[in-house]
C-alpha cells in the first residue's frame, strides 16, 4: 500500500508585507494566511489527501496545474466538480505518479483569486533525488500595489483583457519584495523557478553565471545551458535549474528580467557568504530520472490543427468573423478557432480517442504572445516554425510568440474533458479557452 499524506488548505483573507520596515502591510487572499501558501511536499508515487476549507467570501476550487490527477481532482469549476461554496470544504485526493515542479492555484474567477495572493508550490521528489546541497522554490510573481501597497482593485477591466493581460509594478519572489540571495562558494543548488504571475513573462538573464537547465514544467530535460544565459519563462511555466556555484566568492551575480521592454531591471542579487562548501554533490555529474510518462508513437499518429485568434491588433478573422465582432461586442477579446468561450460547459475542440497518439499543430494568428496550457496531460513540443526544437521538451504551457506555430505530440491517457486555455488569466477569462475531450 501506498503511503498516504495529508495537507489541508485554507484559503482566506490575510495580509502581508513584502519588505518589513519598508512596505505597509498588503491585504491579500491566501492559503493558511501567507502567499505563497504552504508548499505542498511529496514523494512520486505517494498517494495524498488535502482538505480544502474555503475561507473566502466566493466561490473557489483548486486546481494542482501540470500534475496528471482523475478528471474529478482537476478542480475546474462545474467541469470536473462543483465548486467549493463559502464556508465549505473539499476533499482531493489522488496519486502522484510524476516527479517535478508543480503548483496549486484556484480555477474560479482566477484571474482575481491568483492576482491576490493564492497559489503555492508542489513539489514532487524524486524517488532517488539528484545530488545537490540545497532544493530552492522561489515562486515568482509581479503585483499591481497601489502607493499605500494595497492591490489594485481593477481585476479584469478592459484594457489588461485586450492586451497582454494584468502587467504589475512590483515584482516578488515568494511574496517578498527580492533583496539578495546567499550562496556559498562551492555548492550546487537545484532552482525550481514557478511563474505564478497572471500575465508576465519573465526573460531572466544570469549575469556571470552559466546556470543548467535540467526539467521544464516539471519533466526532465537533457541538462543544457539556456542560450544567452537567459530562461524565458510564460505564466504557469515552471524551469528546474542547477547552479554551480564555484565562482570567486568576491564576485556577486545579479538575475534581471527583461521581456518586455528590452530594459533590465535587477530581479535579485546573489551574494556569496562568507563561508565556503567542499560539496560532495559538485563531483557527480546530473543524473535525472527518466520521464514517466507515455511515449507518442509516430508511426500513424492523427493530426489536428488549433488556430488562436483576436485581440486589439494584427487579428485575422479566421472562420466566422461576424460572428467574432459579435462576440467581442460582449467583451470577448480572444478565440480559439473562432469561439470565446463563455463559462466552462462548451462544446469540445477536439475529442481524442484514449491511448492514441496525437500530433497537434497550434497556430497563433494573433500579435501577442500566449502561454497555452492543456490539463490532465503533458505534451512533447517538437517542433516551432517548422524546424524540431532541439530537446523536444516535455511542457504543459507552452509559450507561443506572436504568428509562431508550434508542434505538440501526446498520448491521449487521461479519460474526461479537459481545460485547455490560455494562461495568461486575463485573457483566459475573455474566451482564450477550451475543451480537449478524452472518450
Ligand atoms: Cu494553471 Cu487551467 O490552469
Ligand atoms: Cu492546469
Ligand atoms: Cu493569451
Amino acid at each position: 500500500p501506498q503511503p498516504m499524506r495529508h495537507f489541508s488548505l485554507r484559503p482566506g483573507k490575510a495580509s502581508t508585507q513584502l519588505a518589513p520596515g519598508k512596505y505597509p502591510m498588503t491585504p491579500v487572499w491566501a492559503y493558511n494566511q501567507s502567499v505563497p501558501g504552504p508548499q505542498i511536499r511529496l514523494i512520486q508515487g505517494d498517494r495524498v489527501r488535502i482538505a480544502v476549507e474555503n475561507a473566502l467570501d466566493e466561490e473557489t476550487t483548486v486546481h494542482w496545474h501540470g500534475l496528471r490527477v482523475p478528471h474529478a481532482m482537476d478542480g475546474v469549476p462545474h467541469l470536473t466538480q462543483t465548486p467549493i461554496g463559502s464556508n465549505k470544504h473539499f476533499v482531493y485526493e489522488f496519486d502522484v505518479p510524476d516527479a517535478g515542479t508543480y503548483w496549486y492555484h484556484p480555477h474560479q474567477r482566477s484571474a482575481e483569486q491568483v492576482g491576490r495572493g493564492l497559489y503555492g508550490p508542489l513539489i514532487i521528489e524524486e524517488r532517488e533525488p539528484i545530488t545537490v546541497d540545497r532544493d530552492v522554490t522561489w515562486i515568482l510573481d509581479d503585483w499591481r500595489l497601489k502607493s499605500d501597497a494595497r492591490i489594485s482593485d481593477d481585476f479584469a477591466n478592459r484594457h489588461d483583457m485586450s492586451h497582454n493581460g494584468r502587467i504589475g509594478n512590483t515584482v516578488t519572489i515568494n511574496g517578498l519584495a527580492p533583496g539578495n540571495f546567499r550562496v556559498r562558494q562551492g555548492e550546487r543548488i537545484r532552482l525550481r523557478l514557478i511563474n505564478a504571475a497572471n500575465a508576465r513573462i519573465f526573460a531572466l538573464n544570469f549575469q556571470d553565471h552559466q546556470p543548467q537547465i535540467i526539467a521544464l514544467d516539471g519533466q526532465p530535460v537533457t541538462p543544457h545551458e539556456p542560450a544567452n544565459r537567459t530562461v524565458v519563462l510564460g505564466p504557469a511555466m515552471r524551469v528546474d535549474l542547477v547552479l554551480d556555484l564555484t565562482g570567486d566568492p568576491d564576485t556577486r551575480f545579479t538575475i534581471t528580467d527583461t521581456f518586455y521592454s528590452g530594459l533590465e531591471y535587477e530581479l535579485i542579487d546573489v551574494v556569496y557568504g562568507p563561508e565556503s562548501l567542499r560539496s560532495n554533490a559538485l563531483d557527480s555529474p546530473i543524473a535525472l530520472p527518466a520521464n514517466t510518462l507515455p511515449e507518442p508513437l509516430m508511426a500513424g499518429i492523427t493530426r489536428h490543427q488549433i488556430r488562436f485568434n483576436g485581440g486589439m491588433m494584427g487579428q485575422m478573422m479566421m472562420g466566422d468573423g461576424n460572428n467574432m465582432m459579435a462576440m467581442m461586442r460582449e467583451g470577448k477579446m480572444w478565440f480559439i478557432n473562432g469561439v470565446a468561450a463563455s463559462g466552462h460547459v462548451m462544446d469540445p475542440l477536439l475529442t481524442l480517442e484514449r491511448d492514441q497518439s496525437y500530433l497537434i499543430e497550434l497556430i497563433n494568428d494573433t500579435a501577442w504572445h500566449h502561454p497555452i496550457h492543456l490539463h490532465g496531460h503533458s505534451f512533447r513540443v517538437v517542433s516551432r516554425n517548422g524546424k524540431p526544437t532541439p530537446h523536444q521538451e516535455w511542457q504543459d504551457t507552452v509559450l507561443m510568440a506572436p504568428e509562431e506555430q508550434v508542434e505538440i505530440t501526446l498520448v491521449a491517457d487521461n479519460p474526461g474533458d479537459w481545460m485547455f486555455h490560455c494562461h495568461i488569466l486575463e485573457h483566459q477569462a475573455a474566451g482564450m479557452m477550451g475543451i480537449i475531450r478524452v472518450s
